[in-house]
């Protein structure tokens, strides 16, 4: 086998054995909320069990009950980070959320 080879093959396994670390980890728990500063109770509690994948049910229970159709309405971005707008909190208690 050529030098090149050699160090193509290392570096195959090298990468593969980090792509599996990787898979591993992010396995190992659910992604946790990314706010931390959590002020209603549905959000806070809910990344408190099952972190963003559970805000993320939780918020849309809680949108298909008030008839919001819309995300955005409240976020001014989604996934990952889940920006609120300036009045997202206020939208979400004016529509009796806590
Ligand atoms: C009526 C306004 C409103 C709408 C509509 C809304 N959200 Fe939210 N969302 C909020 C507020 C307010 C928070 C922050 C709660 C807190 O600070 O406790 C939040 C937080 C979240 C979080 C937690 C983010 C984190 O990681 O910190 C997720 C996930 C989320 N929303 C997903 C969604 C999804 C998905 C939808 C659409 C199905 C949606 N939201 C629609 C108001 C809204």
């Amino acid at each position: 086998m050529s030098k090149l080879g050699i160090v193509a093959s290392v570096l195959a396994i090298v990468g593969s054995l980090t792509i599996a670390s990787f898979s591993a980890s992010a396995g190992d728990g659910v992604a946790p909320c990314v706010h931390k500063d959590l002020k209603t109770d549905l959000v806070k509690q809910a990344c408190a069990k099952g972190g963003q994948p559970a805000a993320k049910d939780a918020m849309k229970a809680f949108n298909k009950e008030k008839g919001v159709t819309s995300c955005n309405k409240c976020h001014s971005k989604l996934a990952p980070s889940y920006d609120l707008k300036a009045d997202g909190l206020d939208q979400y208690k004016k529509l009796g959320g806590k």
